[in-house]
């Protein structure tokens, strides 16, 4: 049976070697401060936003949410992101994606200033990222697999890591981080035109799942010995449980632990990493703005 990574110890820990960073940004009176903008009522969207914010103020930083409501025009939506841009007490700034179908993302995101772009979809912070110049945000999920793995000891270097699905938000970033000195990996990208799928998840020593699709990937479709990292977050139905649902992920879990060697849960794998390296982009962009400053 495949060991679990636990996406919440990790967080747990890394939390709390951060709550000490904070308390030295407060003790320089400075608090860091994240400003999340969401748009409409999608109740997935509200719970991440929700979660985001409060994440944020346990560990003493400023979590703020602006909900727009789903009309709102690109103008109104522009003239709340000035505000932050010009804002000093905020340090980040998040549109939580998706949006309506109305506002251009391309377009929002980089309106967002790139020094307060916590999330790393500016094309500045992509560029750099993919320069691979540490003055980049990485994005978040992204960055929580790779600390994941860190943390861990999952070494990639020469190993064989194949991911699927194309998204700025994960796949691309991640493709990039990976194939880069350092984690040394060899990369795979597929995605949804791919022809025979299997053939190519069967190669991974490592494989990453990045999709939106239940049951995606099963038992047949993976090597013995794999590592499996699950970014599907699915709603499906369960009316046994309180609130009518439960989350899965991209992976059959159940047969694919079976022959896997490590695999992140869903709920708790890859979701609680991403939102603590969210506190840690918002934490680099608060030292980064006290020190334009000094
Ligand atoms: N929607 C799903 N994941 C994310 C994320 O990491 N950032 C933003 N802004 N929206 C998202």
């Amino acid at each position: 049976m495949a060991r679990n990574i636990d996406g919440t110890e990790i967080s747990r820990v890394m939390r709390a070697e951060m709550a000490q960073q904070v308390a030295e940004l407060l003790a320089q009176g400075i608090i860091p401060g994240l400003s999340v903008v969401l748009v409409g009522n999608n109740p997935a969207s509200q719970a991440y936003v929700a979660s985001k914010t409060r994440a944020c103020e346990a560990l003493g930083m400023r979590g703020q949410t602006l909900n727009l409501p789903e009309e709102v025009s690109q103008e109104e939506l522009f003239s709340v992101i000035d505000r932050l841009n010009q804002d000093p007490a905020v340090h980040g700034i998040l549109v939580q994606l998706p949006l309506p179908a109305h506002l251009p993302y391309k377009a929002v995101l980089e309106h967002i200033d790139p020094d307060k772009d916590v999330d790393g979809f500016h094309p500045r912070n992509a560029g750099l990222a993919f320069v691979g110049d540490p003055r980049a945000f990485i994005p978040c999920t992204p960055a929580g697999i790779l600390e994941m793995l860190r943390r861990e000891n999952i070494s990639t270097r020469g190993r064989h890591v194949v991911i699927v699905g194309r998204s700025l938000i994960v796949s691309k970033p991640l493709a990039s981080l990976l194939m880069a000195p350092g984690p040394d990996a060899t990369v795979t990208l597929t995605h949804r035109h791919t022809p025979d799928l299997a053939s190519f998840t069967r190669q991974a020593d490592i494989l990453i799942v990045a999709v939106g699709k239940q049951n995606l990937i099963t038992r047949d479709m993976v090597k013995p010995g794999v590592v499996v990292i699950d970014v599907g977050q699915n709603r499906v139905e369960d009316p046994g449980s309180a609130r009518g649902f439960r989350m899965v992920g991209d992976v059959d879990f159940d047969g694919v632990s079976q022959v896997a060697e490590a695999i992140t849960p869903v709920p708790g794998g890859v979701g609680p990493m991403t939102i603590t390296m969210l506190l840690a982009n918002t934490l680099q962009a608060a030292r980064q703005s006290a020190q334009a400053r000094k």
